[in-house]
């Protein structure tokens, strides 16, 4: 039934999750230990709640996640009080026009990756849509957003791979220490602790100048502040972001009648996203911890257990969004979805991502308007949290 580790649930964890929802909305599971809401009204209830399913003990079911990671905890581990002062720092830093005055740059790095696409197609190669199209894209917007110097970006994009790599794996120790993770984290925060200290020395217009400016009453982010958004930017917003762009182009080339609604109104693109990620979300699920006993559906669960909200498996919930809920429509309304979480954590990054997605659609279908994908040859990531790819091999370029 549900077994979030085995290879079969994580290429289709929906039925699985179907069960979970009529019959056993409140499950427990033995090994390790932890507990699985399933429902959309349970989930979107307990995210909310976070006085009684706190993130302060990480976001996995792995016990000591945060001492194992060697981090201090990050805005997303945080609860309130303190996790509500920083997240309004930090949103004087990281502001909506900050993210859309992106667009233009990122609309000609978009072209770029799809010529790169096509040379490959022209040398007799397959191109890989999540390799050399999808998964770039946010690794350029981040870099360019913190700020990263051109020449040191060569640097950039294999931090990036190592904390995308922790990611898939679930945070193990075991994942730390392989192909040099750990070290790949402790390069990274040395180079932004560096980046840091010049900013504060020497202010520019990127956003690590504006978090070490932000200031809300008379309270500034520390280093250490500015450095943790930093690591949970580049951990949480980059495959999550690859991924949605590939899901788009798989879903649409399972679902031809929908592609031609989308080519006959590129406008329809922006709403259609939110549908994409309801039906096939890059954070599938993440754990909270109870402070109390929690009774859900005559269940009890007791205090100090790792609760898993499954966002993929309330994303389709019959009960919240009809009996099609598994069918996509690019104009289905949706007033309300779990694919950037709610509540205090709600995804401070969904602007940044619905950017990157929308003009990434935008430029590949209006010159590649039958783009596909070669499912035999693909290649997923395997994670109990996370859904995506490692590889997509494009058709029809
Ligand atoms: C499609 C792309 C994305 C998805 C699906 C996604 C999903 C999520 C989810 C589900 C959470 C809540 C975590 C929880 O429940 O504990 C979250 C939080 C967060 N996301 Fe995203 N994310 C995406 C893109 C991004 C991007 C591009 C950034 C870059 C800035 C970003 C930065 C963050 C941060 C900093 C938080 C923590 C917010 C807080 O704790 O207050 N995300 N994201």
């Amino acid at each position: 039934m549900y077994d979030p580790f085995s290879p079969a649930f994580q290429a289709d964890p929906y039925p699985a999750y179907r069960r979970l929802r009529d019959e056993d909305p409140v499950h427990r599971h033995d090994d390790p230990p932890f507990w699985a809401l399933s429902r959309f009204e349970d989930v979107w209830a307990a995210v909310r709640d976070p006085a009684a399913f706190s993130s302060a003990q990480g976001l996995t079911f792995y016990p000591d996640e945060i001492g194992r990671l060697g981090l201090a905890p990050t805005i997303v581990m945080l609860d309130p009080p303190r996790h509500t002062a920083l997240r309004r720092l930090v949103s004087h830093g990281f502001t909506p026009r900050r993210v859309a005055a992106l667009e233009d740059r990122l609309r000609a790095f978009v072209r770029d990756r799809i010529a790169a696409m096509e040379r490959r197609e022209a040398d007799g190669e397959q191109a890989d849509l999540h390799r050399d199209f999808s998964s770039p894209i946010p690794t350029y917007a981040l870099a360019h957003l913190l700020g990263v110097p051109e020449p040191d970006r060569a640097r950039f994009a294999p931090w990036v791979s190592a904390l995308t790599t922790l990611q898939d794996d679930g945070f193990t120790a075991a994942s730390l220490n392989e192909a040099g993770a750990a070290d790949a984290v402790a390069e990274m925060f040395g180079y932004f602790t560096d980046v840091i200290a010049a900013r504060r020395a020497d202010p520019g217009d990127d956003l690590i100048s504006a978090l070490t400016a932000a200031e809300a009453d008379g309270e500034k982010l520390t280093d250490w502040d500015v450095l943790g958004f930093c690591f949970v930017m580049v951990a949480g917003g980059n495959d999550t972001t690859g991924n949605l762009i590939s899901h788009a182009v798989a879903l649409l080339d399972e679902h031809p009648a929908e592609r031609e609604r989308l080519l006959a109104d590129p406008a329809l693109i922006t709403g259609a996203l939110v549908e994409f990620l309801r039906l096939e979300g890059s954070v599938q699920a993440l754990a909270r911890t109870t402070t109390r006993p929690v009774t859900l559906h005559d269940v009890e669960i007791p205090a100090g257990q790792k609760v898993m909200m499954l966002y993929g498996s309330a994303n389709r919930d019959e009960r919240e969004f009809g009996p099609d809920a598994d069918r996509l429509d690019v104009t289905r309304a949706i007033p309300r979805h779990l694919g950037f979480a709610t509540g205090v954590h709600f995804c401070i990054g969904s602007h940044l991502a619905k950017l990157q997605a929308r003009v990434a659609l935008e430029e590949l279908l209006s010159r590649h308007p039958n783009i596909g994908v070669d499912r035999t040859r693909a290649v997923r990531i395997h994670s109990p949290f996370t859904r995506g790819w490692r590889s997509l091999p494009a058709t029809n370029l």
